[in-house]
């Protein structure tokens, strides 16, 4: 079936209600989501946003923090409008209905918590589930929005890409692509419908599910990434994986993040003799950056052969400790640990990726009609490594913008003729017992791919490892290329698909950076190169690029014009 609107986001987290309830004052919105719409990265934020909301803080020592954090790739024109924006995005969470934990000792009208790397408290937070507060807030607000159309279980397989020539005169001196719509797959029918808009909205969340280890839902796994790369959009700094220092250690504990608001009450890390190592880091301690205290934590495990070390927050009043974080506490329960008397089993997780689809200041990808907004972007506010609980702001900021430059834009686009799209073809393949019995490959697959990444490509990288990953990473291609195509297209298959484009790709720019930078660490380039290496990693999809082609089962369609 076809299906129109004026603006199609795909995701449901902060980035893409956020627009979508500011695009719907003006047309219609459908926001498709391939699981449950409440199934996002957003709903299992902890920390908060950070914003510049307390007496003794400014925009200047926001983007001071912001910068020194992105360790010299952050664009400063983006991170001074980001921090600026902050306190009406707040506002406007706010007047959702959102609450936050308000201040019981005067001064800011908002309990503000620390995190690493922050020189003021500035992370406003509703206790230790704001992403929850937040995502709800939205949803409930999407609901009731008559301009708004939720589509759950919908997967965005690839984009509708119309390419025509630039001329100067009659002569063609380039190609410009225009984004017309997305192929999404409806899960429980199995149908694939060809979905047009003015507009595409890529707000799919992070990566995180490409590595053994995570504090991500199953959901974060590279979508946009990789659909906005076979569509031809630039990409950038996708070896910047930022690994969160304090992940649970349990073996029934999925993905379960303790939140860096932890360290910032007081909360200290300790290995199992209770040494508090962070000391012999960095003078800022347990809150120095991420990578400066994910890298200790991975030394120390070395060093010891420990499994993991612990957070200790023993010393702390126990009930301040169950209203702060009533949900990891809760959750640490379950497990027999009980956080006001035992020190929680910790270790570092792949939380979050700073590279991804590069936008402009509106949100605007290098594709025509096309934006990126949230995790699955690059805007430039995060360089090499990102500030914490700057992630739920830049979404809500972007989303903003986004939803401005859009709106001017679209009584030009409606004016436009409508493409003849071709339906998306998966006939040939068979839906027998065989194809049933070929899913063991995608299992397989998924599961080697997460374990390479994370063992070589992980914290601490070696050029033997990259090189090593890569050579992996070309024989899963070949298999995933060999068999895939009899398998009939199906969420895990397309996931599979995703996951192992941005892995190769998060390869390569590991490959190409010679240097150790923020995120990025070479035990064979220890060093920073600010001569030559002081800038972002592009990468784009190139016909002749032949590795890709292998994993593209669907070519992203061209309409000459
Ligand atoms: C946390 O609560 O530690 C995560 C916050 C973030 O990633 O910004």
């Amino acid at each position: 079936m076809d299906y129109a609107c004026d603006f199609l986001v795909i995701g449901s987290g902060i980035a893409g209600l956020s627009f979508a309830l500011k695009a719907a004052r003006h047309g219609t919105v459908a926001v498709v989501t391939k699981k449950d719409r409440l199934e996002t990265s957003t709903n299992y934020a902890q920390g908060g946003i950070a914003s510049v909301l307390g007496p003794d803080d400014s925009f200047q020592l926001h983007l001071q923090d912001t910068l020194n954090a992105g360790d010299g790739l952050c664009h400063p024109d983006v991170v001074e409008n980001v921090v600026r924006s902050g306190p009406d995005r707040i506002r406007e969470l706010i007047e959702l209905g959102v609450q936050f934990n308000p201040n019981s000792t005067g001064g800011a009208p908002f309990d503000l918590g620390r995190e690493g790397g922050h020189s003021r408290n500035r992370i406003i937070h509703a206790q230790d589930m704001t992403g929850q507060a937040v995502e709800k807030a939205l949803v409930a607000a999407a609901e009731a929005n008559t301009n708004i159309q939720i589509y759950e279980n919908w997967l965005a397989l690839d984009l509708i890409v119309e390419e025509h020539s630039i001329r100067a005169g009659s002569i063609a001196v380039g190609q410009e692509s225009t984004c017309r719509g997305a192929y999404i797959l409806d899960s429980a029918g199995g149908e694939i419908h060809n979905f047009l808009a003015s507009a595409v909205l890529l707000c799919t969340g992070g990566t995180g599910k490409i590595y053994l280890y995570t504090s991500n839902p199953d959901v974060a796994t590279g979508d946009g990434v990789a659909i906005a790369y076979r569509a031809g959009a630039k990409l950038a700094n996708l070896e910047f994986v930022q690994f969160h220092p304090t992940c649970l250690y349990h073996p029934q504990a999925k993905n379960f993040l303790i939140s860096e608001a932890v360290r910032g009450e007081g909360g200290r890390l300790i290995d199992r003799r209770g040494r508090a190592f962070m000391e012999e880091y960095h003078p800022l301690k347990d809150l120095a950056f991420r990578d400066v205290v994910a890298r200790a934590i991975d030394t120390e495990m070395k060093k010891s052969g420990d499994d993991c070390v612990f957070l200790d927050i023993t010393h702390l009043d126990a009930e301040f400790v169950k209203n702060r974080f009533p949900n990891i506490y809760q959750k640490c329960l379950s497990f027999g640990i009980d956080i006001t008397k035992d020190p929680i089993p910790v270790v570092p997780a792949a939380h979050y990726m700073c590279g991804g689809v590069v936008t402009d200041r509106h949100g605007q990808t290098s594709l025509k009609r096309l934006y990126a907004i949230g995790e699955c972007a690059c805007t430039g506010l995060h360089g090499a490594n990102r500030l914490a609980s700057n992630s739920l702001l830049e979404a809500m900021v972007f989303a903003h913008e986004a939803a401005l430059h859009c709106t001017q834009h679209l009584e030009q686009w409606r004016k436009q003729r409508v493409p003849e799209v071709p339906r998306w073809s998966s006939s040939a393949v068979p839906n027998g017992n065989n194809a049933q019995s070929e899913m063991v490959l995608i299992a397989h697959n998924w599961d080697i791919i997460r374990r390479l990444m994370w063992n070589y490509v992980g914290i601490v990288r070696t050029d033997k490892r990259l090189a090593l990953a890569r050579n992996h990473m070309e024989q899963i291609r070949h298999e995933i290329k060999e068999h895939m195509p009899y398998i009939r297209v199906n969420n895990d298959l397309v996931e599979l698909q995703n996951l192992a484009l941005v892995a190769e790709l998060i390869i390569r720019c590991a490959i190409r950076r010679k240097e150790s930078r923020g995120l990025h660490y070479n035990l064979d380039h220890p060093a920073k190169d600010d001569l030559n290496c002081r800038h972002d990693t592009i990468l784009q999809y190139q016909a002749e690029d032949f590795l890709y082609a292998a994993l593209d089962w669907k070519k992203v369609l061209c309409v000459a014009l």
